[in-house]
């Protein structure tokens, strides 16, 4: 009698708890299983998001949002072709099309992405930040500005402690905003300089500001012996250089002389970091870091506190802050990167780059009529170990004295490059995106 009383209590007990336990398990999943049936507003963005995306372009170009005819009465994705492909699928190869490496746009990153499009993909609100200001009344998100500096500290290719941090819609903005400054009030205008060859930006701008605090003053080596020490200068230190990608230094010297160290390029991907760069002006772009251009993201490491509000006031009168969309998109990339303590994105980028780099060289290795720089292998404090060169550009010479023209020479082979700015331009820049077809020359 007792142990049958004690048989239906236990049985009484096992159902109360298995009742309770599913109970509490369909209460948890309620709450938080199948998020994803519980999208509001956020569904139609993603759905239209996921159909552009799932469109293959056959690999020869991309649907995108913003593509023309989506989401208008026809409502389907269209395919944007890379160059020499057509068709509405791009399945088409266009015959005598030219192979163009004139273009700068570091495309060769994509794939990374893609193989990352759930932790790169941001969602912007129709109410995202629609201030003038971000946080605190400034115009620059300061959880972005923190990514940034633990870059710089994780890469350890610029020493970002105690630097006054300013962004720019690209650095592109920045150049001329750090002319801007370091010639502010100067007893006589500033002669600007760099060493060819050079990033064309640098004599454009100056040229087209046409200011009366500064003035396009050429080569640096027309300057770099002068006896005039009451000249004041400022040079643009590109390191490592566009389009050579060798490093560089200040070649102007004296009391007068400044410098805008430009590092676009001192990433791992494409140069070895044998040490942490420490410069007064120091500029850097997203564009080069993960390849994202068309978001028009750079900022500045800068010392002295009055040369970064001379820049800061430039940018505020010339564009009242960045775009808050940009800043977002620029912190989720930037958390991506930091990943795995950069290594993923540093390594894919480097293994494209070195391996177009050497099928490269190696053919124009038999060639007599074409050579390209030389860049030797260096050890990297970031992959703690001797890389080979993994340049962004070609700096490709035309060997032989008739092809002085050197573009001309290569435009008959069908390949579209950029003239060099230097004299004799027996030189060309050939952009990453070419290396494969010059080696069918
Ligand atoms: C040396 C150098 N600096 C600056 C830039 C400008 O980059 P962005 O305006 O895209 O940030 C470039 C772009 O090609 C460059 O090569």
């Amino acid at each position: 009698m007792g142990n049958k009383t004690q048989g239906s209590s236990s049985k009484c007990l096992f159902f109360f708890f298995s009742g309770s336990l599913s109970l509490n398990l369909l209460l948890l999943y309620l709450s938080f299983g199948r998020q994803s049936d519980r999208l509001t507003w956020t569904r139609t963005a993603a759905l239209e998001a996921e159909a552009v995306a799932s469109l293959s372009c056959s690999g020869h170009g991309r649907a995108f949002l913003d593509g023309i005819g989506f989401g208008s009465s026809q409502g389907e994705p269209a395919c944007e072709c890379y160059g020499c492909y057509g068709g509405s699928d791009c399945s088409e190869l266009l015959p005598d099309c030219p192979a163009d490496a004139d273009s700068g746009d570091p495309l060769f990153l994509e794939p990374f992405w893609m193989q990352r499009a759930e932790s790169s993909a941001v969602m912007v609100s129709g109410w995202h930040r629609m201030s003038y200001q971000i946080t605190k009344g400034t115009m620059l998100s300061i959880e972005l500005e923190k990514h940034i500096r633990k870059l710089h500290s994780v890469i350890g290719n610029a020493n970002e402690t105690g630097k006054f941090i300013l962004f720019g819609v690209g650095s592109t903005q920045l150049l001329n905003a750090a002319v801007h400054a370091l010639s502010y009030k100067t007893l006589s205008p500033a002669y600007v300089v760099a060493t060819a060859p050079y990033y064309g930006a640098y004599e454009t701008q100056t040229k087209l500001f046409n200011s009366e605090d500064y003035e396009w003053a050429g080569d640096t080596f027309q300057w770099k012996n002068t006896s005039d020490s009451s000249l004041n200068f400022v040079e643009f230190v590109t390191s490592p250089n566009n389009p050579d990608g060798l490093p560089r230094h200040p070649v102007i010297q004296g009391p007068f002389a400044k410098a805008i160290h430009d590092h676009a390029y001192y990433w791992p991907h494409f140069t070895a970091i044998p040490s942490m760069v420490d410069e007064e002006i120091m500029l850097f772009t997203l564009s080069k870091i993960t390849g994202h251009a068309g978001t028009r993201f750079g900022w500045a490491l800068i010392k002295d506190e009055e040369v970064y509000n001379r820049m800061l006031k430039y940018t505020a009168t010339n564009t009242i802050g960045f775009s808050h969309e940009s800043q977002l998109r620029a912190l989720k990339l930037l958390k991506v990167v930091l990943q795995r303590g950069g290594r993923d994105m540093f390594q894919f980028g480097y293994t494209t780059l070195s391996d177009r780099w050497r099928k490269l060289s190696t053919s124009l290795s038999l060639s007599k009529r074409f050579s390209l720089q030389k860049i030797a292998p260096q050890y990297c404090n970031f992959f703690q170990r001797i890389r080979e060169p993994s340049p962004g550009y070609a700096w490709l010479k035309c060997e032989m004295e008739e092809d002085e023209d050197c573009e001309r020479v290569l435009s008959g082979a069908g390949i579209i490059g950029r003239a060099a700015n230097v004299i004799p331009r027996a030189r060309m820049i050939l952009r990453a995106k070419l290396q494969f077809s010059v080696a069918s020359l």
